[in-house]
Parts: C-alpha cells; structure tokens; sequence
C-alpha cells in the first residue's frame, strides 16, 4: 500500500474503518503526526506522571514519568537499553543523559528515525544513542543482546503484543529486566460497556485493540519473563488531570474541532474528546509493568 500517497482525508477514513487498521496505516499515522506531536507534546509522546496538588499538565510530567519507569527496575549507567517504538527518541536521549547508559531506540518510522537523531546530536548524547528501524515482533537484534527493554505507550499499537514479549525475552540477557507503560482498558466494565467507551479511542488513535493490564501480564508469562506485575496508574497519579474529562474540555475540543478543516488534525481533537470520555467513564487507564527473565533460563 503507498501510504504516503494518500490525502490526509484518504488516511483518515481508512484508519477509521471497521477492523484493526494494517500496520502500514499505523505507520502513515506515527510519519505524519510528527509535526503536531512535537509541538503540542514535545520529545516525550506519552502520559505523564501528574503529581496531586499540582494544577495543568507541562513536559515535566512526561519526563517524570521517564524517570518513574526507569527507576522501577533501578536502571543505572552499566545497562545497556532497548526502547521499543521510541518515537523521536525523546525517552532514549533523556535516560542516556540523566543516566549514563548506552540506549537503543527502535521505531518502524523512517522520519522518526531521522528526526530521532536529529535530536541526540542536539542534546549532545549521540555516542551513547543509537536509532534502527523495525517493529517489534520481529526486533532486529540478536538474542541476549540487551539488559534492559523498555516500552512507553507503544505495544497498544502492536498488531501482535504476545509476539513483543517473546521478543523481549529473546533479546534480554538472563536475569535482563523490562519494564514500562502504555494505554490499556482498566477491566472495571463489562464488555459492551468497555466497547461503547474504548472503540472510538481506537478508532481514533491508530490502535488495533487496547488490552487489558492481565492480558499484557498472561503474554509476558507465557514469553517466559517471571516477576510480571502491573499498576493500575490510577493508584499513583491523578489519571484524570491529564485528560479531557470535565464537560468545559469537551466543550472547547467540540468548539475546535468545528472549526478545523484539516482531517487529521481534526482527528486528533476527536481523540482527545473521546479519551476524556473513556477516562471519565472509568473504561481507561494506564498500566504500568514490570518483569523480568530468569538468570537460569530454559526455552519458553
Ligand atoms: C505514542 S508513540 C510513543 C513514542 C515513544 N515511546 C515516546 O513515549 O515518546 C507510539 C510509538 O509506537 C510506534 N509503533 C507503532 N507500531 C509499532 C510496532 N509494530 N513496532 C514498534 N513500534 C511501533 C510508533 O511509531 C510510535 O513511535
């Protein structure tokens, strides 16, 4: 499929249509938001950690966030780290620096990949930061290559998630650790009631089909990692802040989202509204995971 070729409008309407939307789609996505998310979002593409007390959300949060997940399995300057559909390299270019290890981000974007080091070399961290392209079923690496992988809000957008983890624990070490957080469906519905909030979530953000924080920990144990534990990020942060959820939000992306006449664009302003609703509903939340692979390890 020539992605590229396609009219905003054209992408747009594909990726909206009934089924999970291919890869490919996923991909034209993640090429053409660059601009938008770098500057609406900066180099972190993900949730924040939002503190209570404190009020609006800023890129502090998205870097503590970084530092949350990295602390969670003690990261320190001897590990030598995968970032798994590392976007701009945001996360990759922050650990190398505020950590001192060796990063390696992969993403299956060719413009990510550019932009991403684009961004290393200004930040001065490009001989401890290397960008490859690839998905992550299939990691271009070979095994026992890592002591760490990391993930941020990227396995919601694999077409095959139990596919990661087998990866993971192949290019892990024995005894290597991973760890990070993504969207997920809290579990906390039914699933008609789960579908009603979360189908225009995916719809609108490129994502095949949110799962569940067990459905993530049965795909890392049958990979083989040991030690998977999720938090529901309800339990650690104010989720809600930093989503739409009070009806002024959804009344000022209503009021922009009439006034756009870009369809990509206007998109993302239906994604806000409908992740606001999903949160506000109970239906969404983030999960935050960690596992590990046995020091002594057999073939899963
Ligand atoms: C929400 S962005 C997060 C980017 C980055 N982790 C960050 O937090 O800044 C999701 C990322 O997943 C990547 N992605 C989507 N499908 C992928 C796949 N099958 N394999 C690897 N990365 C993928 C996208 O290209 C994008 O970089």
């Amino acid at each position: 499929m020539k992605t590229e070729a396609l009219a905003d409008d054209e992408l747009v309407e594909r990726l909206r249509a009934p089924g999970r939307p291919p890869q490919a789609l996923v991909d034209e996505y993640y090429r053409r938001c660059i601009p938008v998310y770098l500057e609406f979002l900066g180099v972190d593409w993900h949730t924040g950690l939002y503190r209570p007390g404190e009020r609006g959300v800023s890129p502090t949060d998205q870097v503590r966030m970084n530092r949350h997940v990295a602390d969670s399995i003690a990261l320190t300057s001897a590990d030598t780290v995968l970032d798994v559909g590392c976007g701009v390299g945001g996360v990759a270019c922050f650990l190398a620096r505020e950590y001192g290890c060796r990063v390696t981000g992969l993403t299956p974007v060719r413009a990510q990949l550019d932009m991403a080091r684009t961004i290393a070399r200004r930040q001065g961290v490009q001989s401890r930061v290397d960008f490859d392209l690839g998905h992550a079923g299939a990691l271009p690496y070979a095994d026992e290559r890592f002591d760490v992988v990391l993930f941020f809000e990227s396995p919601c957008h694999f077409p095959d998630r139990a596919a990661f983890f087998k990866e993971a624990w192949r290019v892990l070490v024995r005894g290597g650790r991973l760890a990070g957080e993504d969207w997920l469906a809290s579990g906390d519905m039914d699933d008609a009631d789960a579908r009603r909030w979360l189908s225009p979530v995916c719809r609108d953000w490129a994502i095949p089909a949110l799962g569940s924080g067990d459905d993530y920990l049965a795909a890392m144990r049958e990979a083989g990692l040991v030690d998977a534990a999720c938090i529901d990020m309800r339990e650690e942060m104010e989720l809600r802040r930093g989503f739409a959820t009070s009806q002024r939000q959804q009344a000022e992306l209503a009021a922009d989202r009439r006034a756009c006449t870009n369809p990509f664009l206007g998109m993302i302003l239906e994604g806000l509204s409908s992740l606001g609703r999903a949160v506000d509903a109970g239906a969404f939340t983030i999960g935050r995971f960690t596992a590990r692979k046995p020091a002594a390890t057999a073939t899963p």
